[in-house]
């Protein structure tokens, strides 16, 4: 892993003081940072990465402590949770403080927190002070970058600065858990289960509704690849490749290795521990998207509960890919 120098990080301050963009590592993928108390800042974050201003953006912030200057509830299973998991892949949706941004909250009366884990977004963190709004520093529903050159290629020009941190360790977005409602509700699944949060704070975690709030990276079409990209079960692997191969070269990403006649012309193999597969995904779905070729053909994961955040996205990536749009 690279580190950034102390003067990097105070130069990412200037710029993110001067309402500038600065992208940086976290432990899940790279964020696009902003002030997060600065509208203009806000307008340029959404502009550069193509997303519509109605959705809710994550504020970063250093510790539970910053809490009341963005949450004016913060319950007592918050707590717990930021007690047992932050620094850490969790974002916590709370009913917003007064003075917290639109363009933060996406108009909605809650706002996204989190503090990350990583050592470079800690310093900058601190460095700055205020809160730092965040989204993934992907164009509108692409893939999540989960490298600094990531960064590069998806965002161009369009940042003033990218830290480099090396590669994400956790490889997907945050979990996240909305409490604005009493009942938590998981809006987002990732590294830390529904079964963590409901250890941690004895209290069961509900599933997604449509009473729930809107939260847009749920919505089916995200995380996607340009390629059109197709889950199919083991049993069914080499009869998909065969049929889909009638339209063009195959990319594969499997569990087991390429049988001898295959007909697929590029095969990547996914490890068989989901938190490995994880930090993985998004490099090799990159690596697949680059290779010319017509479809994407994904070995669906297990149906186990360890394996919930990959699939999930997963399944999003195959309804989003080939220019359907998300978030
Ligand atoms: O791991 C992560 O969470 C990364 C890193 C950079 O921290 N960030 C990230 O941000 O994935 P983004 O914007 O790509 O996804 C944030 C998700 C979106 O689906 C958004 O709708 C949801 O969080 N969100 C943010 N604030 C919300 C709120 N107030 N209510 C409901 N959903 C919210
Ligand atoms: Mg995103």
């Amino acid at each position: 892993m690279s580190f950034a120098s102390d003067s990097e990080i105070a130069h990412a301050v200037e710029i993110l003081r001067a309402g500038g963009l600065v992208a940086f590592p976290t432990e899940t993928v790279y964020g696009l940072g902003a002030d997060a108390s600065n509208p203009a800042a806000l307008h340029r974050l959404y502009e550069a990465k193509g997303r519509p201003t109605s959705h809710p953006v994550i504020v970063h912030v250093r510790g539970a402590s910053d809490l009341p200057r963005w949450a004016r509830e913060v319950p007592p299973v918050a707590l717990r949770l930021t007690g047992r998991f932050w620094p850490g892949p969790l974002t916590l949706v709370l009913k917003r403080a007064a003075g917290v941004l639109d363009q933060v909250t996406g108009g909605e009366d809650t706002v996204g927190l989190r503090v990350p884990a990583h050592p470079i977004a800690q310093r900058l963190l601190h460095a700055f002070g205020g809160g730092i709004a965040a989204p993934s520093a992907n164009r509108f529903g692409r893939l999540s970058p989960t490298t600094a050159q990531h960064v590069c290629d998806e965002l161009g020009d369009t940042v003033d600065l990218i830290l480099d941190g090396g590669a994400c360790e956790v490889g997907i977005e945050s979990t996240i858990i909305d409490l604005s409602r009493g009942t938590p509700v998981l809006l987002r699944s990732g590294r830390i289960s529904t079964a963590d949060i409901e250890a941690a704070t004895g209290v069961k975690v509900a599933q997604r509704t449509s009473a729930s709030p809107r939260a847009p990276g749920t919505l089916a079409a995200h995380y996607a690849p340009r390629t059109p990209l197709i889950l199919a079960a083991a049993s069914d692997f080499e009869r998909v490749i065969r049929e889909q191969a009638a339209s063009g070269r195959i990319a594969v990403l499997a569990f087991h290795p390429q049988p001898p006649n295959s007909h697929a012309s590029l095969w990547q193999i996914g490890a068989t521990d989901a938190h490995v597969y994880a930090h993985d995904l998004y490099t090799l779905l990159r690596v697949l998207d680059r290779s010319g070729c017509v479809r994407i053909v994904v070995e669906a994961p297990p149906e186990r509960a360890e394996w919930n955040a990959v699939r999930d996205r997963l399944m999003r990536a195959a309804t989003g890919s080939g220019g359907a749009n998300g978030t």
